[in-house]
């Protein structure tokens, strides 16, 4: 145990109190206790928005994580559990990691942390199965035509293109194996992720894909322009894409032992598909976006061009942010990558 209980009593009652008079208690106390446990730190924390003293816990070993002290903290405080808590070195600064060790940071033997509520929490897992079960499970309601979609004679009649059911089982199977992915295959540095997030991410991705599905399936459909080449041509673009996206998932799995939270630099294996991390920061998301152009092309769809377009926005932004975290972490990170487009972007 890396914290002193009796101290974060002492705290406790010095945070209730709320008087900087009974400090000095805290200190008599301090001074009491026996040799060696003088290396031993104070925490104070502050709200960071109006600076608020909402909790002192003395006597805490200078190993301690960020992760032990915002479980003391929630000991005061239950409404704001861990995963609800950044901590941070400046009120306006960014959180600290979990793993942060306290006497490695830049701080005295007080340390004055500023606390932000991030908000009700939920898990990743539980964000990622609801966003891409929805999309699954809308699409297939277009694709049978169930009632009150498209009038009443075509309530479960089939389209006669096979496009359309060629569309049906690569929409399915991208989202199949992204669930496959969120369950078996991805190895999350973050536990949770805030709630209000899956109202804005649920209305994205099964808005899209009621927006695509209802066009694809539409009993007035008209196949692409150049028939089967087409449609040869997206289905190979799809596929290819997809394996590419899946080996890189891997290639990122396997950079990180279960359990830790470890971050490498990411390079090519022997699977060719991921040579294209030679060129690129994600190339999981070049192949995602690679997909998606995919089964653009196979549909001659507007909205799916849409979605393509507002997902390629979304992942470069993401890229970027991605990139400069490596080359501000790494400094042997190779130079002739970009965030998403080789090259270009
Ligand atoms: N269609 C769309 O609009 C859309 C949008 C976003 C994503 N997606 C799809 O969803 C997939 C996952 O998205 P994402 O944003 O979570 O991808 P990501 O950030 O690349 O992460 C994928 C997994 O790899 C881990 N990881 C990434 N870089 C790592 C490194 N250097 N060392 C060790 N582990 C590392 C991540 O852990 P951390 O938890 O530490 O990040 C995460 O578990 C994408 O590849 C894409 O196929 C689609």
């Amino acid at each position: 145990m890396a914290l002193v209980p009796l101290g974060f009593h002492l705290a406790q009652k010095l945070a209730a109190q709320g008087r900087h008079g009974l400090l000095s208690s805290t200190v008599a106390e301090f001074d009491r206790c026996p040799p060696g446990a003088a290396l031993l730190r104070e925490v104070e924390i502050l709200d960071a928005k109006t600076r608020e003293k909402l909790c002192f816990l003395d006597k805490v070993e200078p190993q301690a994580t960020i992760a032990e002290i915002k479980n003391l903290f929630t000991k005061t405080h239950p409404q704001w559990y861990p995963a609800r808590q950044s901590l941070r070195l400046d009120p306006k600064g960014k959180s600290l990691k979990d793993e942060d060790i306290l006497q490695k940071l830049p701080v005295g033997t007080t340390a004055t942390l500023y606390f932000r509520d991030l908000g009700a929490q939920i898990s990743w897992v539980t964000v990622f199965l609801t966003e891409y079960a929805g999309p699954l499970f809308i699409y297939l309601l277009f694709y049978f035509r169930v009632p009150f979609l498209y009038g009443h004679k075509y309530d479960f009649t089939s389209s006669r293109h096979s496009v359309v059911h060629l569309a049906c089982i690569c929409h399915s199977f991208h989202y199949v194996k992204r669930l496959l992915e969120t369950l078996f295959v991805h190895r999350f540095s973050h536990g949770t992720m805030p709630l209000r997030n899956i109202f804005k991410n649920c209305t994205y991705y099964w808005g899209f894909a009621a927006w695509m599905a209802y066009y694809i399936n539409h009993p007035l459909y008209t196949p692409p322009t150049y028939g089967a080449q087409q449609v040869k041509l997206a289905l190979a673009i799809f596929v290819i894409c997809q394996l590419g996206n899946f080996s890189i998932h891997m290639a990122l799995r396997d950079l990180r032992p279960a359990g830790s939270k470890t971050r490498k630099i990411p390079y090519p294996t022997k699977n060719p598909f991921t040579w294209l991390f030679l060129l690129v920061s994600c190339p999981n998301y070049t192949y995602e976006v690679g997909s998606w152009i995919g089964f653009a092309i196979m549909t001659q769809c507007l909205p799916v061009a849409l979605f393509s377009l507002v997902g390629f926005t979304q992942m470069t932004i993401w890229a970027k942010g991605k990139h400069r975290s490596y080359l501000k972490e790494f400094r042997d990170y190779p130079p002739l990558r970009m965030p998403i487009v080789p090259f270009l972007l």
